[in-house]
């Protein structure tokens, strides 16, 4: 397994242009096979999960292209996945088998689930294996199923998965019992070619989603409110090819300035939003570092020790993000005092606690809190990714922890970090890429 090396204990200094959004460029990808023609997609990141995307996307006849960071997708004709059969819309007939998305792409990623609105949408049929839950929680997928339900889907489940056809898509009313990120996305990909108008309340308000409205709206869909929590689709006909830029990361964003806590210095993430990082701010602040609004991005700095935040609780946007929990925990490891971390989104989200305690981090964990100690010095280890932002927070660790840290599965980080060695080193971190040479060769290892 690949692996990253960092040595610990050098500050950050510099300046950094951060990655497009994984989360909004996933949705938008999905959001392409609405439009029977071309979408062009600027500073999209080149990472697994988009890669993954676009593998689904070729497996039901689109076009793919890359040109630096900009994704151009063809998708004037839709085929049944992997053959030939064109997909005309209403395709859902029943007694026909409906287009199967590939299950090797579909159990590698979550977000996959996200196709179903659109394909139900652009060909009124999809079947689906479940989207594989993940370290993290069990993922579960029953608010989509309801709110298709609700916009005149027909769906069947089996052990394995699901199918989901409609003749036509009908507006509806759909309330969501919790703010879903995935819920609310896949019901207005669902809704934006449907007939009538659809009123989605309750919904996330993750700035993905507006993204994802922009996205649609610059392809001529009707889409108002959803930074109200309360959205009114008018369905459209059709949709026409547009030309889109996918924001910054927040969440890379957000490493990155946490990166700069653990390791001491002065960054400035070029690109990076003040109003979505409020939540991440507020609780830099209360550790006694400095962040600053300007022009180009959000300048940090971290030259004092830091103190602890006390008690942390992941909420929904706009609270403090859960893909910042294990991040922050790293940091909170090193503070001075301890603090507390209560995680209320996802039921299973502290594994990367133990790998942080091998280095010396001392968190306990109890159900959904985790209490940090603090003050601890943490020392360089060999230690394992299991998952995207466990990684991330290894990674954070490494950067204050004493010596040699290597960081295990590389391939979980890559999923949504482009080039976290390149991007952490363009800001003076002493880290590299590391990978086992074949044994038979001896076991020396090389870095990049
Ligand atoms: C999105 O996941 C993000 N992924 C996640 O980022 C992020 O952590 C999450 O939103 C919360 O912000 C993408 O955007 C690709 P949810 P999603 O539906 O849509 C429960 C990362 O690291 N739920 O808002 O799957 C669910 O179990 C990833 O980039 C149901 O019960 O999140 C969870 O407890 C990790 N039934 C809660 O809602 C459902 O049908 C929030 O999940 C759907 C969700």
């Amino acid at each position: 397994m690949d692996s990253i090396r960092i040595c610990g204990e050098v500050p950050l200094y510099g300046r950094l242009k951060v990655q497009g959004s994984k989360n909004a460029a996933l949705p938008i990808l999905a959001a392409t096979v609405l439009i029977p023609g071309v979408s062009i997609l600027h500073n999209c990141p080149r990472i697994e999960d988009v890669h993954l995307m676009c593998k689904l996307l070729v497996s039901v006849g689109c076009c793919v292209k890359w040109e630096g960071n900009t994704l151009i997708v063809d998708a004037s004709e839709i085929t049944e996945a992997g053959g030939q059969r064109p997909l005309e819309k209403g395709a859902g007939q029943p007694g026909r088998e409906a287009c199967r998305m590939p299950a090797e792409y579909v159990e590698k990623m979550r977000s996959s689930v996200i196709f179903m609105g659109a394909m139900l949408g652009r060909t009124g049929e999809i079947s689906l294996k479940y989207p594989g839950g993940c370290v993290i929680g069990k993922r579960p997928i029953d608010l989509h199923l309801m709110a298709m339900e609700q916009l005149g889907v027909e769906t069947a489940q089996t052990e394995e998965g699901v199918t989901a056809r409609v003749k036509r898509l009908r507006g509806g009313h759909i309330r969501f019992p919790i703010r879903s990120v995935g819920a609310t996305e896949n019901s207005i990909l669902a809704a934006a070619c449907a007939e009538g108008t659809t009123i989605l309340e309750h919904t996330a308000l993750e700035p993905e989603i507006h993204a994802l409205c922009e996205f649609l709206r610059s392809a001529g869909a009707e889409i108002t409110g959803e930074e109200t929590g309360r959205i009114r689709i008018d369905g459209r006909e059709k949709l026409h090819g547009c030309e889109y830029s996918i924001p910054t990361d927040r969440i890379v964003t957000g490493t990155y300035l946490l990166a700069c806590m653990a390791a001491g210095g002065e960054i400035l993430l070029e690109g990076a939003c003040r109003k979505e990082q409020q939540a991440l701010l507020g609780v830099l602040e209360r550790m006694g570092a400095e962040a600053e609004a300007r022009p180009e991005g959000i300048l940090c700095h971290r030259n004092r020790l830091l103190l602890s935040p006390g008690e942390v609780v992941t909420e929904v946007y706009p609270g403090y993000p859960t893909d910042l929990q294990s991040p922050m925990l790293a940091v909170m490891a090193i503070a001075r005092g301890s603090s507390g971390m209560t995680e209320t989104i996802f039921e299973n989200r502290f594994r990367v606690a133990e790998e942080l305690n091998r280095m010396g981090a001392g968190i306990c964990v109890e159900g959904r809190r985790a209490y940090v100690p603090g003050s601890a010095a943490l020392h360089g280890e060999v230690v394992r990714a299991r998952e995207l932002r466990g990684g991330a927070a290894l990674v954070v660790a490494g950067l204050a922890a004493q010596g040699e840290t290597i960081v295990s599965g590389r391939q979980f980080i890559d999923r949504g970090y482009e080039d976290i060695v390149r991007d952490l080193r363009a800001l003076g971190a002493d880290i590299s890429y590391e990978w086992e040479e074949d044994n038979s060769k001896g076991d020396g290892q090389s870095s990049v």
